[in-house]
């Protein structure tokens, strides 16, 4: 019908590309009737398994599906491209600090925000995936001067959905029935899934729970530790419910949020609730017209006062420690 959107995706050949591939390509991340041509990006030693993933892509045929091109080179790889997810990201290895952590994604992200500047679409959006998600989407930004700053965002939505999943089954309603919940902060163990907005039929989630012991001891690090819980079970880090996550995200952010509710992303903080400017910190956050707004005038006790403070606290830290190495 219309002419292709052009989605590149990093880290192709890893386990969320594998899930996430198929998810866009369907029609799911912007809609069925939007055709997506996949440009897939990987590291050499991926770029045979990125291909081997566009066959079986080809092998769906996919009515959405305009092409998949594989490339080992981010310049060629973001080309045009109106949609990024950036996934592929530098794990942290045994005997890794901090900084050769930071360092290391530094100089994946760095390339690939200064590739999205001088070749991506005037549109460009940017989900960043990869952890520390929420700073190396501050890498990529700071290096993508050109490019409007709130068009990168790093991923907060798996938090958020598992938030809700764990609410909706501590009260025995169906998901759909949970309305604005939020995750604050970093994407992270100190990040703060909040229920106190949360909506349940005519209360707040808290309210509907009746238990600040339990949100307190078991709902909030549940939803904090969730990743580790799913490689402890599962013998692999959470995949599937990543991608399913990323689709959400960006579905939201170019087709809008429901009247009525609303949903957690990471953006360059403008300064609201206190959060230094230009964090990239997670916010409850409305979606219209293609671009997201913070939601605005939420009363904060001194409870979610203090763990929002905490888990902004980190992402300063992790601002810090990225420009005190020349990363940004
Ligand atoms: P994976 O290890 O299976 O795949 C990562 C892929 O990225 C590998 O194929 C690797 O070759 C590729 N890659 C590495 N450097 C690259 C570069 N410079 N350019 C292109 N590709 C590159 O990992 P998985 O499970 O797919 O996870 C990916 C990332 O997502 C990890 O950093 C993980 O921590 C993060 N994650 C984030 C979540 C969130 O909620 N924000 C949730 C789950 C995972």
């Amino acid at each position: 019908s219309s002419t292709p959107v052009n989605v590149t995706v990093t880290g192709a050949a890893g386990q969320i590309g594998y899930a996430l591939l198929f998810r866009i390509a369907s029609g799911q991340l912007l809609g069925a009737d939007t055709p997506v041509r996949l440009r897939l990006l990987e590291i050499p030693q991926a770029v045979r398994a990125a291909e081997g993933t566009a066959m079986e892509l080809e092998d769906s045929a996919f009515p959405a599906l305009a092409g998949v091109d594989v490339f080992d080179d981010a310049k060629r790889a973001f080309e045009g491209t109106n949609v990024a997810l950036l996934v592929g990201a530098r794990p942290r290895t045994k005997g890794m600090e901090r900084g050769d952590l930071l360092s290391a994604n530094g100089g994946i992200f760095r390339p690939q925000g200064e590739a999205i500047n001088s070749g991506a679409a005037d549109d460009i959006r940017v989900l960043v995936v990869g952890n520390p998600a929420n700073t190396n989407a501050l890498i990529a930004q700071t290096h993508a001067p050109d490019v409007p700053a709130e068009r990168f965002t790093a991923m907060t939505r798996l938090d958020h959905n598992r938030a809700i999943a764990q609410l909706a089954k501590k009260l025995g309603v169906p998901s759909s029935e949970i309305k604005k919940i939020t995750i604050w902060g970093n994407h992270s163990a100190t990040q703060y899934p909040d229920i106190f907005h949360a909506q349940v039929g005519g209360r707040s989630g808290a309210e509907a729970v009746g238990d600040e012991k339990w949100i307190a001891e078991e709902f909030i690090p549940r939803v904090a530790k969730r990743g580790a819980e799913i490689i402890e079970v599962r013998g692999a880090s959470s995949a599937a419910s990543a991608a399913s996550a990323a689709i959400d995200h960006v579905y939201s952010w170019v087709n809008g949020t429901p009247e009525g509710d609303w949903t957690s992303a990471a953006l360059p903080s403008d300064g609201s609730y206190g959060v230094p400017e230009g964090l990239i910190s997670s916010f409850p956050v409305t979606s219209a017209g293609g671009r997201f707004e913070i939601v605005q005038g939420l009363e904060l006790d001194a409870f979610s006062r203090e763990k929002i403070d905490a888990s902004v606290r980190e992402l300063a830290e992790e601002r810090e420690a990225v420009r005190a190495l020349g990363l940004i």
